[in-house]
């Protein structure tokens, strides 16, 4: 795959499949993370939030369903949460195999923090 998208193989990056818990599992150091979350509940949505707050600042994660809890568009104009650790990027509807869903893409803005630490309203 990687060759015929005129990338050399040893510059490809590498993927890892498990088979686990996300709250348990470590994906704090990803680039992109994306959850496949629709019809997740608030409480499960509020214990990803939680663990994400781990995450570098500027990696990118994408929801289906529901938006990160405490992730919010910036507008220049507007005041904004200061505890919000992740920012709305875009937020839309996408065809998928099943039909259409909503897929939000946010931004860290913040360093990492250990979920403790965190604001968390
Ligand atoms: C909306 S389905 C998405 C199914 C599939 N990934 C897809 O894109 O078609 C949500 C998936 O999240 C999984 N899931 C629910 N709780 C989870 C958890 N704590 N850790 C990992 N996966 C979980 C479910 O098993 C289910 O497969």
């Amino acid at each position: 795959m990687a060759g015929s998208l005129g990338w050399r193989k040893d510059q490809a990056a590498s993927i890892v499949y498990e088979h686990g818990n996300i709250l348990e599992a470590e994906w704090g150091e990803g680039d992109l993370i994306f959850i496949a979350s629709l019809l997740f509940g608030s409480p499960f949505m509020q214990q990803i939030h939680e663990k994400s707050l781990k995450c570098k600042k500027g990696s990118w994660l994408i929801t289906l369903g529901a938006r990160l809890p405490n992730s919010e568009f910036i507008f220049p104009d507007l005041p904004f949460n200061p505890d919000m650790h992740w920012q709305v990027m875009f937020m839309g509807r996408l065809a998928m195999s099943w039909g259409w869903s909503t897929i939000n893409i946010h931004k860290k803005i913040r360093d990492p923090v250990a979920s403790k630490e965190a604001k968390i309203e």
